[in-house]
């Protein structure tokens, strides 16, 4: 038996044994059948993971078996959903959240309380970071970053177009400019060369987003944002845990949404930043201007309904225990996803993504050779032949959603690789809870209907 060298509190940012760099080299020792990294400390996003690492460790078997054995799974596999939600959450999952739920009901301390607190402590220490502000969705914490960092009305700031809503949305909410530049192949993510072609006078910040869980070209973007004198707030709503996420910006904003990677029982995120100062203007912003530790009296003019609920918190606490083993089943099924699709990608059917320890894996993404029509013919195929669903994640571009402002923001945008990537982009079911057999099912499938006969 082989035991791994690898030492997580020099190799990686963060001493969490469950942030992206580890969880790579957790699952390539899983996979190589060897033991493993021990936990560094005992951090609440690790204790399970922990756990389960300390059986694994004592005697080495089919990693397979392994991973199977830390969520509940299906035992039939007669269809393959995209993302079941009624398997959002594990079973104990769901008991840990019932019972802090039911002690904040006998505390009837809904809003305000104390989970705010250890829950902002526990993110921040998850992240890496010194201070997190938990919010009431990753929507808000990207306002809040926003306005934290200087952007005000009329400012521009340069963000891509191939994201969720939220992260135009807004750069709107603040009376911003949304100005969109280019992303790199294949990864999706801004490129920092377009970010400087599209810096005017009036930017003020770039607002990369780490699409589908993989991390942007920080240090590309911070060389840019040095150039020009620019804040970075980084989108970081599927990227949680990601190493380097917080590194080379002045805040990162989170989503605990339930469809998220750490996903809780309704709307919360986080902004996570090493600067107190931030921190504070996010506290008070997302709280009516008013002055932190005093009730309803104002230090600032403005401020929106914006903090996460202490429910909401206490709800988090309970489930942040399973942070890493969630990140270990994912980057474990995205590692067994690129090893099984490699035939195809050899043979340029498709292409996957490189699996790369700054990835949270919260979305797989294929791309798939001949653009839009191959691409909408195989969805249809996989779904019709082996009833297995897939998903195009954002089906409309920024400047292609036809609303009263696309004229006007956004007519004059060229995203040549933005729109080369949108148009073969195939999303492949993946979730903590996407059982092997599922996972067995989906890349049958995908060999069987793009190599018929064989
Ligand atoms: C890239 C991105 N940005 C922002 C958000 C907004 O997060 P929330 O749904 O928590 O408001 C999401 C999640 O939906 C997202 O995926």
């Amino acid at each position: 038996m082989t035991v791994s060298t690898a030492d997580p509190g020099t190799t990686t940012g963060s001493a969490l044994l469950g942030d992206s760099g580890s969880l790579h080299r957790v699952v390539e020792d899983l996979a190589g059948g060897v033991r493993t990294i021990q936990p560094v400390r005992d951090a609440l996003a690790d204790r399970e993971l922990a756990s389960a690492l300390s059986s694994w460790n004592s005697a080495p078997g089919d990693p397979d078996l392994f991973v199977a054995s830390l969520f509940p799974e299906p035992a039939q596999v007669s269809h393959v959903p995209f993302l079941p939600k009624e398997r959002l959450l594990s079973p104990r999952e769901k008991s840990a959240a019932a019972e802090a739920f039911a002690r904040v009901l006998e505390s009837c301390e809904f809003t305000s309380g104390s989970a705010v607190t250890a829950f902002e402590d526990a993110v921040a220490d998850l992240s890496g970071m010194n201070c997190a502000v938990a919010t009431g969705s990753g929507t808000d914490a990207l306002v809040l970053a926003l306005r934290a960092v200087g952007v005000e009305p009329g400012d521009e700031v340069i963000l891509p177009a191939n994201s969720f809503a939220a992260t135009e949305n807004a750069v709107f909410a603040c009376g911003a400019v949304p100005v969109l530049a280019d992303v790199t192949t294949p990864d999706g993510n801004l490129d920092p060369v377009s970010v400087a072609e599209h810096v005017t006078p009036r930017t003020v910040a770039v607002l990369p987003v780490h699409l589908y869980g993989k991390l942007a070209d920080m240090a590309g973007l911070r060389a840019v944002a040095d150039r020009y004198a620019l804040r970075i707030v980084e989108d970081a709503c599927q990227a949680i845990g990601v190493t380097g996420v917080g590194r080379y910006s002045d805040a990162a904003a989170l989503s605990f949404n339930p469809y998220k990677n750490v996903g809780l029982c309704g709307k919360a995120g986080a902004v996570v930043t090493d600067s107190a100062e931030i921190a504070e203007r996010c506290r008070v912003a997302g709280y009516h201007g008013f002055e932190p530790g005093r009730k309803n009296v104002k230090c600032e003019a403005f401020g929106l309904n914006a903090r996460i609920d202490n429910t909401m918190a206490a709800i988090g606490l309970a489930l942040l225990p399973w942070t890493g083993l969630r990140g270990l089943r994912r980057t474990y099924l995205a590692r067994r996803y690129v090893e099984a699709l490699r035939p195809l990608a050899e043979e340029g059917v498709l292409e996957t993504p490189a699996f790369a320890p700054d990835h949270s894996w919260h979305l797989f993404p294929v791309l798939v050779d001949g653009g839009a029509p191959a691409r909408d013919a195989l969805r249809d195929e996989l779904a019709l032949r082996s009833r297995v669903e897939t998903d195009v994640y954002y089906p409309v571009l920024t400047h292609r959603q036809q609303t009263p402002v696309r004229e006007r923001f956004f007519g004059q945008a060229r995203l040549p690789r933005t729109e080369w990537l949108h148009d073969r982009v195939l999303h492949l079911p993946l979730h903590a809870g996407l059982s092997l057999g599922e996972q067995d099912r989906v890349v049958e499938a995908l060999h069987a209907a793009t190599r018929p006969g064989r």
